[in-house]
């Protein structure tokens, strides 16, 4: 089984774009990346995933500022080690979580994901990852429980967008229980056989690929089981325009812009735009979730 110290890789993914300057293919072929060699999952996407480059330097992580480059420019200060998450609410086991600990007995599988992001550019990420439903079964999810929130590391001396009340920190997000417990909701832990990037999210961070980009919460330390609907950070900027469920949905449009149509990031000047798909393509496994529910009303 991988712990986190196997899938910490030596060099700094900083220095990998020097790392190949320097050592060429060698680079890919190192042994640390090769220990993160985890199972591929049938869940993966067949569409091509976008560069290392692309997903590493196109980034929205607010707590390092607004601009797409900004998180590749200032997340270089977080410290990612040592990392626990407290884990509480409605659960039979609750505690702050090492991450080793957190790691231990959840296996690791390569998923490549489509990412769509409410402005309406996407992407296809390889993410390392496990199944979020994993950990709850460990610390023990009540009856009572029907909402999962999440909440990121507040630490304005190392995150700068924090000493701004752009948002109202921490950045926080939430799932529905069935959500949380789906096959398709994981923690990623990295990409493209690394360790995560900071400014993706390091050292782990939600993914969920049917729902817009900013329910992905980066850098997470806390996760708390509750019986209501929690709080988001978007739906409390603006509720008009960002609802709880924020499915990706080409039929329902952002009050601002539409929502049937994408941008490929990476594509090329004259690719053009491509239809936004139900669910992000992930009708078909996850549709049954909101059966009877109107997703115009439930946006
Ligand atoms: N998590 C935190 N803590 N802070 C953020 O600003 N941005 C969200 C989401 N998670 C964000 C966050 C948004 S809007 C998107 S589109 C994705 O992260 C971007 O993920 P990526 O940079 O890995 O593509």
């Amino acid at each position: 089984m991988l712990t986190w110290s196997d899938v910490t890789p030596k060099p700094l993914w900083l220095n990998r774009r020097q790392m190949i300057a320097s050592a060429g293919a060698v680079a890919f072929a190192s042994p640390v990346l090769a220990k993160i060699d985890a199972a591929k999952s049938p869940l993966s996407t067949t569409d091509t995933p976008n560069s290392f480059e692309e997903i590493t330097t196109y980034n929205n992580f607010y707590e390092f500022g607004t601009g797409k480059e900004d998180p590749a420019a200032n997340a270089s200060a977080l410290t990612t080690d040592p990392w626990s998450i407290e884990i509480g609410g409605m659960v039979d086991k609750p505690g702050t979580y090492d991450l080793a600990d957190i790691l231990k007995g959840q296996p690791l599988e390569e998923r490549i994901y489509r990412f769509r992001c409410v402005e309406a550019w996407s992407m296809v990420v390889p993410w390392i990852g496990f199944q979020l439903s994993g950990l709850m079964n460990r610390v023990g999810v009540q009856p009572s429980a029907k909402y999962v929130a999440f909440e990121t590391l507040v630490r304005p001396e190392e995150m700068p967008g924090q000493n701004s009340p752009l948002l109202d920190w921490p950045y926080r997000e939430g799932l529905r229980l069935d959500e949380a417990m789906h096959p398709l909701t994981i923690l990623a832990t990295g990409l493209y056989g690394e360790v995560m990037p900071k400014q993706n999210g390091a050292p782990i961070r939600l993914v969920v690929p049917w729902k817009y980009g900013f329910k992905s919460i980066k850098s997470v330390v806390k996760i708390s089981l509750t019986d209501a609907m929690p709080q988001t950070t978007w739906n409390m900027l603006q509720s008009s325009e960002y609802g709880f469920y924020s499915n990706v949905n080409p039929t329902v449009d952002h009050p601002r812009w539409s929502q049937a149509s994408e941008r490929r990031v990476g594509a090329g000047l004259f690719a053009g735009r491509q239809d936004t798909l139900m669910f992000n393509g992930y009708q078909d496994q996850v549709a049954s979730l909101y059966a009877g529910q109107d997703l115009s009303k439930d946006f």
